[in-house]
């Protein structure tokens, strides 16, 4: 009997129509163009303007595009799991709402807050349940409205963020392509540095948090920042180690994309040559849960059969991690 790892069959993904561009940011903001390019790489962030959409929208578009390109019969999809920070509501969980709208009405599905990492935990849940032999067709969203929880007029935050989403089927393989390796970590010590202190158990939301503005992204960036380098490029580091891969023997690196000096920092760590480092930051900024996804949406045509793929991320929590995959198809 051969061995099923879990591989990546189809994926799709979604951003939203409206551009807000630094010169944008600039007429809003403190800022200019020279320091958000230099300090992040990002030029422009797409916002979900429709007040009335929330993640969902985001998820549902992403995922009937990876039904509609991967020729997916929703009714065969086993489960559904929703990677994000900014669910529609604090109660219902925004993927079983997504499942029965794409309809994947034969599937269970639930949740998942990782932050930034969301997406790579995703991965981690959906390739541990296609090993055991349990489900077959697990279907992932990484997708966040990030504008939702940013407030606009603090410039530390607002000229980062934006909202997307990207989706990826995963599928029983026997060839041995698809996940090959994970190394996850997290650590308690970083919900100081980046956090929403009010709108749950600790802090429910009132007039008072409100006036106090605590039900937006608080970020010590430079904290964060300081972490993120150490923590991404430790465990790409640590992956290819374990797994005896050299620089050469990868083909992509797939980073979060929080800031452009952070994936280059990763990038150089592990000696990769920059036309490897797949980049997106300066068209969609930080989607949070939904960077990696984009990057597979967006970059899915340059990649071949058995490729090695390293999945990095870093987020808040703190969570991070990498995970090693050969392309399948
Ligand atoms: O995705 C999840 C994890 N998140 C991350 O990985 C993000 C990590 N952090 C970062 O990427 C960076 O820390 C930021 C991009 C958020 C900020 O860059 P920085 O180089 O760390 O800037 P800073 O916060 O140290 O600020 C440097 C200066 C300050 O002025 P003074 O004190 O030196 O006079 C800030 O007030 O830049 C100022 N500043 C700005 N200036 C123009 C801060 N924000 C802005 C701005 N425009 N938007």
């Amino acid at each position: 009997m051969s061995t099923i790892t879990a591989a990546i069959t189809a994926v799709g993904g979604y951003v939203p129509d409206f551009v807000l561009t630094n010169k944008l940011l600039e007429t809003m903001v403190d800022t200019n163009d020279e320091w958000i390019t230099s300090r992040t790489g990002i030029k422009e962030r797409r916002i979900l303007k429709d007040d009335n959409l929330g993640t969902s929208y985001l998820c549902i578009k992403a995922a009937e595009d990876l039904i509609a390109k991967g020729n997916v019969n929703p009714l065969e999809i086993d489960m559904v799991i929703v990677a994000s920070t900014t669910p529609d509501m604090p109660v219902a969980a925004t993927a079983v709402y997504v499942a029965t709208q794409i309809g994947a009405t034969n599937a269970f599905a639930y949740d998942l807050q990782a932050a930034c990492s969301g997406f790579l935990y995703a991965m981690s849940t959906a390739d541990a349940y296609i090993k055991s032999g349990k489900y077959k067709k697990v279907l992932i969203i990484g997708a966040d409205k990030m504008s939702s929880i940013i407030d606009y007029t603090d410039r530390a935050t607002c000229i980062i963020f934006g909202d997307g989403g990207g989706a990826a089927l995963l599928e029983p393989n026997y060839e041995g392509l698809g996940i090959q390796d994970e190394f996850l970590r997290s650590d308690g010590v970083g919900r100081d540095f980046l956090k929403i202190d009010a709108g749950g158990s600790l802090l429910p939301a009132s007039a008072d948090t409100v006036a106090k503005r605590q039900h937006y992204v608080f970020q010590d960036g430079k904290t964060v920042y300081k972490y993120a380098v150490t923590g991404m490029a430790d465990v790409s580091e640590k992956i290819l180690q374990r797994n005896n891969l050299t620089k050469d023997d990868v083909d992509w690196l797939v980073a979060h994309q929080a800031n452009k000096r952070i994936i280059d920092a990763t990038a150089s760590r592990i000696g990769l040559e920059e036309d490897k480092v797949l980049v997106n930051i300066h068209k969609y900024g930080n989607t949070t849960s939904g960077t990696l996804p984009l990057l597979l949406f967006d970059f899915e045509k340059k990649f071949k059969k058995g490729d090695n793929l390293i999945f990095a991320a870093f987020g808040g929590g703190f969570t991070w991690g990498a995970i090693y995959l050969k392309w399948a198809y």
